[in-house]
């Protein structure tokens, strides 16, 4: 039996790939928006792992999976025998004889990839508490749509060094962006991926103008993420000053993005002024899972087209 290919982080696929599943992406997305029917995945099943809620993701993964012509299975731990204790080993083998792809959103990383190492089928993060490789998919499709390629401009990312911000950092030597992440000194990301990304790639400081200024996209996410709810407080007052507003916005390029994995918290991490205003295109994001899902999904299964 040949290994699947999996999609645990972004850098599972090589740049040539990556950037190949953006242009099919934006070719799937014109298919859709024509009416015309493009069913690659008839009979295929998706298999949809939550542990953690979801709006986007369960949607853009389900109707994917409907609209190539296949199907997907919602599986809660409240439902299945993974949450009675079930070794995560023993229903990958399971579950792999039985779904042609598997989607897992849960907390630990390594869940995710002891999943993939006993499983037959490839293995997508949805996200974990390291990564959310998926959104960075339709990110950088939706720059690509509004500015073209994303090969040497400026990304600024403001607030938490968390699982977003590392997708951030992994894609940045990948896609060839040039990211500075201006977090809280007490929230910064994981140091090793800053390092392996390199100096050239990813800049870490504590001063959101410094990464805001002549910014091509400036982007953002919560201050307290699925898990971190007890934090809230604590978390609001260490990430204060890195609401991105409209002053903060006006340091970057005139023409800049602002983007925004959502769900957001209007006058937290972002001001209402800019998530509901001109720079914002939170909304096409948003649209662009189904379409480069429907891509990953795609090259996983079936490979190039
Ligand atoms: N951005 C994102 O993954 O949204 P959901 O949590 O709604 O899936
Ligand atoms: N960082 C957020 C992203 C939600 C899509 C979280 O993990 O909750």
């Amino acid at each position: 039996m040949a290994t699947p290919r999996h999609f645990l982080t972004i850098s599972d696929f090589s740049s040539e790939e990556l950037n190949y599943v953006i242009e099919r992406a934006i070719q799937l997305k014109a298919i859709h928006q024509k009416g015309e029917i493009y069913e690659p995945l008839k009979n295929r099943v998706l298999g949809m792992i939550f542990e953690k809620s979801s709006t986007r993701t369960r949607v853009s993964f389900e109707s994917a999976m409907l609209q190539f012509g296949g199907g997907a299975i919602f599986l809660s731990p409240r439902d299945t025998q993974l949450g009675r204790g079930e070794p995560v080993e023993d229903t990958a083998k399971v579950l792999s004889q039985m779904v042609d792809c598997v989607m897992i959103r849960t907390f630990s990383q390594e869940m995710i990839e002891t999943f993939a190492e006993n499983s037959s089928v490839p293995v997508i993060n949805a996200l974990s508490d390291m990564y959310h490789p998926c959104q960075i998919l339709a990110d950088v499709q939706t720059y690509v749509e509004h500015r073209g390629s994303i090969q040497g401009k400026k990304v600024a990312w403001i607030g938490d060094g968390n699982n977003m911000c590392h997708s951030y950092i992994t894609a940045a030597k990948l896609f060839g962006f040039k990211l500075h992440v201006a977090c809280p000194p007490n929230y910064c990301p994981n140091e090793a991926l800053v390092v392996t990304a390199g100096k050239e790639h990813v800049e870490v400081c504590h001063d959101p103008a410094q990464a805001a200024a002549e910014a091509d996209l400036v982007t953002t996410d919560v201050w307290a993420s699925m898990g971190q709810e007890e934090e809230q407080n604590k978390r609001a007052r260490a990430f204060e000053p890195y609401q991105v507003n409209t002053m903060l916005m006006s340091l970057a390029k005139s023409d800049a993005l602002f983007m925004h994995c959502l769900p957001a918290h209007r006058e937290e991490e972002v001001s209402a002024s800019v998530i509901d205003g001109e720079q914002s295109v939170v909304w096409g994001q948003a649209g662009n899972r189904l379409h480069s899902q429907k891509a990953l999904l795609e090259f996983l299964l079936l490979g190039k087209k």
